[in-house]
């Protein structure tokens, strides 16, 4: 089959194929057919398209493909290109597009909508909702920092020291948390409040902290926040005004499917935030998140606070945003085309195609049956306990704790008092050793217990060197013309370098995990 990728409109930045994934779908067994200048705007010249083995040719020829890969739904000029027949697989928004899905049904178009991939954890690398998200959130960051006076990370200079920005997201989806690890990567104070509780160790794991609703929501079933009641918003106002006014920058993602986007910083929000605040509304293209917010458009109140409504911020990264959907499109059709063969094989028993079908040979498949996931792991059902065995089962709990303490306070009584027969009965030279591995184990438990665990493993590496000690000692005694000292010392320098070495390769090792290719 012949895959066409017709050249975007003027203000659509991206497009649907770039040519690492032609290189892709032609693996897959397809002749790619690109437009003339399709590429352009997101970097990749007509030639680079040729070399991956594509044909260039005209916005007809394109069209006229078997399967179409675009960005957005299709003008009628465009519709009327395709064959009867073709298939067209672009963004199509087919909940608000009816009369568009009964015009593919009519002209016997199989239309696959990307912007309807389930959210299930199998359908992640297809799912081009999430990639825009995702580019969306690390430039939502970029547009504010650019319009926020001051550095995003806190400084101590020779002038004077300054402290870092804060940074509150409200909506911890995807854009939310790609903003999230954005904001402190470059070294800003983040704090994030999303209505699902699920989210919140998400959150805190990118290194941010959760500030959750009072009243939030419970556990989702989809992936998607609900609507809320009207306690749960009253709380969740007061919180967003409260944090607002504390914070230099909001970055705002909260969404409901097929909803117009919740009011969540009103106008008493705004006039209680510093000037020189900025607020990224990135859910303006759905209404706004802000009631000043002006889609498309930058606002600056009487209190001196930006309110930035940019509705194309993945198209503000074209080649990345490019690169990312194309994928995306790349690993639907290597799902639809399982014999690798250039053959496009639709099964509607599988989930995500069943998901993406808007139309198939003409017949409305939307909407699709619901899919059933969820963020958090469902809980397990717990069977209810019984009073007497709960009981005795905590007394012999309590008996246990008790018996380990008194076997814990014999051994720590044997420990000192042995210590303390040990130190008077050494010369008085040594006891002055003594006081210094007394300082050595209350020091040393400090440090270690104040290390983060994921860096322990380096920590014992470093520590482990400190047997270079044994290693010197064991050197100058091995020469020694006494057997039993001469092996002692023998065995010593293996274990030793044992110690030191190994940990200093798995430490490499550990390291190397790190790096990026
Ligand atoms: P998502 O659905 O993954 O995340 C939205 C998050 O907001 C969810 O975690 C949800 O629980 C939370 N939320 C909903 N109502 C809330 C409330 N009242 N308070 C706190 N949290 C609430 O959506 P995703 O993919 O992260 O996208 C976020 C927004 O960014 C969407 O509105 C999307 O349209 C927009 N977007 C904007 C772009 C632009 O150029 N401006 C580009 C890409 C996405």
């Amino acid at each position: 089959m012949r895959i066409g990728v017709p050249k975007e409109r003027e203000a659509q930045p991206l497009v649907a194929a770039t040519p690492k994934s032609v290189a892709g779908l032609i693996k897959l067994g397809y002749d790619i057919a690109v437009e003339s200048g399709a590429g352009t705007a997101s970097r990749y010249p007509d030639s680079q398209y040729e070399e991956a083995g594509a044909t260039i040719v005209s916005t007809e020829e394109a069209w006229r493909s078997d399967v179409v890969l675009a960005l957005d739904e299709p003008t009628p000029d465009q519709l009327h290109l395709m064959r009867e027949g073709a298939t067209l697989i672009s963004r199509l928004a087919p909940a608000r597009n009816p009369q568009l899905i009964d015009e593919f049904a009519s002209r016997g178009i199989t239309a696959l909508a990307m912007d309807t991939v389930p959210r299930i954890s199998r359908a992640q690398s297809m799912d081009v909702l999430s990639s825009m998200a995702n580019v969306a959130g690390y430039r939502a960051v970029i547009e504010a920092a650019s319009e926020f006076g001051r550095l995003l990370n806190g400084e101590v200079t020779a002038a004077g020291k300054f402290p870092p920005a804060r940074v509150y997201v409200i909506g911890a989806g995807v854009a939310g948390l790609a903003a999230i690890g954005t904001a402190h990567s470059i070294g800003a104070e983040v704090a994030a409040t999303d209505v699902r509780p699920e989210v919140g160790e998400q959150v805190e794991s990118m290194g941010a902290e959760f500030i959750a609703i009072p009243a939030a929501q419970e556990v989702s079933s989809d992936g998607y926040a609900k609507e809320m009641t009207e306690d749960q918003r009253d709380a969740a106002l007061r919180l967003y005004t409260e944090q607002a006014a504390k914070s230099d920058i909001v970055i705002t993602t909260a969404n409901i499917p097929g909803r117009r986007s919740p009011i969540l910083v009103t106008n008493e929000a705004v006039a209680g935030m510093k000037p020189g605040s900025v607020i990224v509304d990135m859910a303006a293209a759905n209404g706004g998140n802000c009631e000043l917010t002006k889609p498309g458009e930058r606002v600056v109140t009487d209190n001196g606070v930006i309110i930035i409504g940019v509705t194309d911020l993945a198209g503000r990264l074209p080649s990345q945003s490019s690169q990312l959907y194309s994928q995306n499109i790349v690993n639907l059709l290597k799902l639809a085309t399982p014999e690798k063969d250039g053959e496009l094989v639709l099964d509607m028993d599988d989930e995500i195609l069943r998901g993406v079908a808007v139309t198939l040979n003409g017949e409305v498949m939307w909407p699709p049956p619901p899919v059933k996931v969820s963020a958090a792991p469902a809980a397990a059902a717990q069977p209810k306990p019984d009073p007497v065995e709960e009981a005795a089962r905590a007394a012999a709990a309590s008996q246990a704790e008790a018996r380990k303490k008194r076997i814990q306070f014999g051994w720590l009584s044997a420990g000192v008092i042995l210590a303390c027969l040990l130190i008077l009965n050494s010369p008085f030279a040594v006891i002055g050793h003594y006081m210094v591995l007394a300082l050595a184990i209350v020091v040393g438990f400090y440090v270690i217990t104040a290390v983060t665990h994921s860096l322990h493993t380096p920590l014992m590496s470093v520590t482990n060197a400190i047997s270079g000690i044994i290693l010197v000692g064991a050197i100058l005694q091995v020469g020694s013309s006494n057997p039993l000292v001469m092996s002692l010392s023998f065995v010593a320098i293996v274990v030793a370098s044992i110690n030191i070495f190994g940990g200093f390769t798995v430490t490499h090792r550990m390291l190397d995990m790190f790096k990026k290719d």
